[in-house]
């Protein structure tokens, strides 16, 4: 083993203990320590990354990024390395600032994290320059060919970084609470278009060549890029949409009221720091609904339903422009800051712009989802500032730091009074903008601003309850919605042979009721009973995409033959796991395991990895 070698295996060891010949006076310590991250390999309270620059070709054939990353550092005297997190990359080179070579190793690679690449610092190192290319199965990058796009003519490229993905394609210390600004330089085929998290300009020419610069730091997850035949269509001054050409107008149509939306949270919660906010609408494989990336939304096409009836995914996604982006979690435990209270500004804008009724009946659907979650969730899964050591970050992403968090912020706004939570809550995005806060720092802030600021209206213990305790609090009041009271009478009216599907009046229904009305029905319906449904509201053919799930998956419960080929379809045009997974699973759990894994692997080719790893093990659950 060489001497370096054996520095870098207790670099750990040593670093911040003195016993190193690295004495310069003048080298600035990281500034404030940054929380440990069980899901980083990152040291970065001893050398931290503070800025990437990024110059990379994109190359569609070998499905790679290729080129490098250059990394600023902040160093504290006792650093003898730099420990960054990798996945799957192939490195080259790894230089200073000035070209210098720099000693280097890989460590051991593990499943869920990647592999530390631990880089030898010598005297006075500031900057990093790492040579590299991704691997094709980068789990952050999703390559699709020409034929998965609506065009068919040009291959598109994006990327998904949230949780820990981001190291996949980027060399870097790929923990939220390391915080970075970024520029970039990518080259793609010539009529490409390039977009990132970062200021775009819709007008840059398509030669060949983009640059980018992202001013405001930003944790490593909302690194995202997206190439492809990209069209432009402002929806107002600073808000627009990034699609392919056939889809362009119909999705600046659908999400028109993004501005609205933005002026409402604005006069909630202050002003809107990012400059421009855009759309990005993804091919339908893209995994989620939508992700956050700053400055520009990544979106599915499937919520494209031609009525602006599931834009609160919009207003979900630029919500986290306060809570997530804005104010960030340090690490994946504390999540649920980032996903609670974007769950919470998201009805708070639904509310202002559609109106109480409807916002009711999101935060209602919102509690169904989370009750029947809780139900097969561990006690310690229940739990909002969630033990995550030796888990898997994706394992986060249950209803609990979403509607949980959401739950527990309206329980303060009823306890407090809505002003007062509000001026609170703008108070509370102000006072950590752009940081990495953990859930110890948000109690602090709120038992000084909130609860010792107003006393006697809530307890530490009852705040302690809902932070750290399993289940839901005593304190919990679930939502009510007159409107979703309604359809419960009218369901047990059909069901108990009181009324005919056809003469069910609904024409007002929104989405809301129908997704109510279906997900409400039993298990077990008859052949009759789904045939009338289907007679009267041409369920199987709906066109919109969460309608169709609900039904499709009471269609899959009683082996409803004719809504098998619809089925089929979704199954294979769509990867949004929240659409598909369920489905996937009321196959296994009904013994048509044949034709889940027919159809699965017909699509896999076209899932993105996400997709797949959430799907495999329930398709496949003795891991044939
Ligand atoms: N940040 C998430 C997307 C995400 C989830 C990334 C899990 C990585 C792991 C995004 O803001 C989100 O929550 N999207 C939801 C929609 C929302 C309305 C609940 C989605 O994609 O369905
Ligand atoms: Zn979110």
């Amino acid at each position: 083993m060489s001497k370096w070698l054996a520095i870098v295996m207790t670099v750990g060891l040593l670093a911040g203990c003195g016993g190193n010949d690295r004495n310069d006076a003048t080298a600035e310590a990281p500034s404030s320590a940054v929380e440990h991250d069980p899901h980083s390999y990152g040291n970065p309270n001893e050398a931290r990354v503070t800025h990437v620059a990024l110059d990379l070709d994109v190359d569609f054939e070998g499905r790679a990024l290729r080129g490098s990353a250059t990394l600023d550092l902040e160093v504290a005297d006792a650093a003898e390395a730099l420990i960054l997190d990798t996945r799957n990359l192939g490195i080259s080179a790894v230089t200073d600032g000035d070209g210098a070579v720099l000693e280097y190793a890989l460590g051991e690679a593990d499943a869920d994290l990647g592999t530390p690449l631990t880089i030898m610092l010598s005297h006075r190192t500031e900057r990093v320059r790492i040579q590299y290319e991704t691997n094709p199965g980068a789990t952050a990058l999703q390559w699709l060919p020409a034929h998965q796009t609506l065009s068919g003519e040009h291959p598109f490229l994006f990327s998904q970084g949230q949780a820990i993905h981001t190291r996949s394609w980027i060399p870097l210390q790929d923990s939220p609470g390391v915080r970075v600004t970024y520029e970039a330089t990518i080259r793609v085929p010539e009529g490409l278009r390039v977009v990132m998290s970062a200021a775009n300009d819709p007008s840059a020419a398509l030669d060949g060549e983009f640059r980018f610069d992202m001013p405001q730091a930003v944790p490593p997850y909302l690194i995202a890029i997206g190439v492809g035949d990209l069209a432009f269509e402002a929806m107002s001054p600073r808000t627009g949409v990034y699609a392919e050409a056939e889809l362009v107008s119909a999705a600046a149509d659908e999400f028109a009221d993004t501005e609205r939306m933005t002026e409402v949270a604005e006069t909630l919660y202050g002003p809107y720091r990012w400059d421009r906010y855009d759309l990005l609408i993804l091919p339908p494989s893209f995994p989620f609904g939508g992700m956050e990336n700053p400055r520009l939304s990544f979106i599915t096409p499937t919520v494209i339903a031609g009525d602006r009836s599931l834009v609160a995914l919009i207003a979900h996604e630029l919500a986290h422009s306060w809570s997530g982006n804005l104010v960030s979690n340090a690490t994946w435990r504390d999540l649920w800051l980032n996903e609670g209270f974007t769950t919470y500004v998201t009805i708070r804008i639904m509310e202002a712009v559609y109106g109480e009724a409807r916002a009711r009946m999101e935060a209602a659907l919102d509690y169904q989802s989370l009750a029947a979650e809780m139900e097969e969730l561990s006690p310690e899964a229940q739990v909002l500032a969630i033990d995550l050591s030796g888990e898997h970050a994706d394992d986060v992403f249950t209803d609990v730091p979403y509607a949980k968090g959401m739950f527990f912020l309206m329980w303060l706004e009823r306890e407090f009074g809505r002003e007062t939570f509000d001026a609170f809550l703008r108070g509370y995005f102000d006072h950590f903008a752009f940081q990495s806060i953990t859930t110890a720092q948000f109690e602090e802030y709120l038992y000084e601003h909130l609860l010792e600021a107003h006393p006697e209206t809530v307890t530490r213990e009852q705040v302690h309850v809902w932070i750290h305790e399993p289940g839901m609090p005593d304190t919990f009041v679930p939502p009510e919605s007159d409107a979703f009271s309604r359809i419960d009478g009218v369901r047990g009216a059909w069901l108990a042979g009181e009324v005919v599907a056809a003469d069910i009046d609904t024409d007002a229904w929104t989405v809301h009721e129908w997704l109510h009305f279906l997900d409400g029905l039993p298990r077990e319906l008859s052949v009759a009973q789904l045939d009338a449904l289907d007679g009267a509201f041409d369920l199987t053919q709906s066109e919109n995409n969460m309608i169709a799930r609900s039904w499709l998956q009471l269609a899959v419960r009683n082996r409803y033959d004719p809504a098998y080929e619809r089925l089929e379809a979704f199954l294979m045009g769509i990867g949004r796991n929240l659409l598909i997974a369920p489905l996937y699973k009321a196959l296994m759990e009904t013994g048509q395991a044949e034709f889940a894994r027919r159809v699965y692997e017909a699509a896999k080719p076209s899932y993105h990895p996400i997709t797949v790893a959430a799907n495999e093990p329930v398709i496949y659950p003795d891991g044939e």
